[in-house]
């Protein structure tokens, strides 16, 4: 028999507004998907549902939610059960790295400034860019988990190449995302029995909001030092596209991956592979 993929899933995503997952949407709405498309931000979740209608993606259900606000989803998830009485799929894609989690210079010199190094770090910066990672994927895990218990269901975290190995001045969101690598492999092993499979994707470089500010000059296109760094460290030689990440998300949330579980998938032109020798 043929495996099913996505169609006729109802599909949560969160941070649906952003660049990565606005592009999943789209690529799961073309292939049957229904999405609800929560986001902080929910006028631009409404308008980007608007601009998918007009290109006939209809199946959406914009929904402003906060993954801190256990409330906020519980009010999602009621949203989400009226209009389609289900729930198959949870993308985890709130979450990123933030310049008040980051520190400027790379490693602590002589004579250096204190303010530039990890002594600089504010615990509030810290706790900020851990709790939306980590805690804002735990949080829709336990809302929207519990109604995949009647009938199974897929979950794909988003993790990051600073999940393998940390990467200079992101020391807040490498952990963040180290510590989603953990919970993903966690959670798979518990949910196991119910049908539940939890996977992650790990990006390697695409140029988004959050990152703009490490890889590009403020002219947008000369590649900063890191920049550089990124493309002599990637075997392909380049960026991402968003578009890179559909196949494989497709393929861990659909049934042709129904006996993977606890995997975290590179997407990365071979980053992680690569040892820079
Ligand atoms: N860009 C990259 O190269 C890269 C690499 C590896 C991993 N990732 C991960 O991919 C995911 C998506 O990244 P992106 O670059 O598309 O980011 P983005 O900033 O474009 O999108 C993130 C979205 O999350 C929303 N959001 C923020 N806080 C929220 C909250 N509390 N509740 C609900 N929504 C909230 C934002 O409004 C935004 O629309 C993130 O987890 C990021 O860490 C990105």
């Amino acid at each position: 028999m043929k495996a099913k993929g996505v169609e006729g899933k109802v599909c949560v995503i969160t941070g649906a507004a952003g660049v990565l997952c606005s592009s999943l949407t789209e690529d799961l709405l073309r292939h049957g998907a229904k999405v609800a498309v929560l986001d902080l931000r929910g006028d631009v979740a409404r308008e980007f549902c608007e601009k998918l209608a007009k290109k006939g993606l209809r199946e959406t259900l914009p929904v402003e939610a906060d993954v801190l606000n256990r409330d906020s989803l519980e009010a999602a998830k009621k949203a989400v059960l009226k209009k389609w009485r289900r729930v198959d799929v949870l993308i985890n894609g709130a979450g990123g790295n933030h310049p008040k989690g980051t520190c400027s210079a790379e490693q602590f010199t002589e004579g250096c400034d204190l303010a530039d190094t990890f002594f600089g770090l504010t615990a509030e910066g810290f706790e900020f860019v851990n709790k939306l990672n980590l805690v804002g994927t735990v949080l829709p895990c336990q809302v929207f988990c519990k109604e995949m218990l009647k009938r199974g269901g897929a979950v794909l975290n988003f993790c990051s190449m600073a999940a393998y190995q940390p990467m200079t001045k992101v020391a807040a969101y490498a952990a963040a995302k180290a510590g989603i690598m953990n919970f993903t492999y966690w959670l798979s092993t518990h949910l196991a029995p119910m049908g539940i499979r939890v996977n992650a994707i790990a990006p390697g470089f695409f140029i988004t909001n959050q990152n703009r500010f490490l890889l590009l000059e403020k002219d947008g296109k000369t590649l900063t030092a890191r920049g550089r760094k990124v493309i002599a460290k990637t075997p392909m030689r380049k960026f991402g596209q968003p578009s890179d990440l559909h196949g494989a998300a497709r393929f861990l949330l659909s049934d042709e991956a129904s006996f993977i579980t606890g995997v975290v998938l590179p997407v990365d032109g071979g980053f992680v592979s690569y040892s820079g020798v």
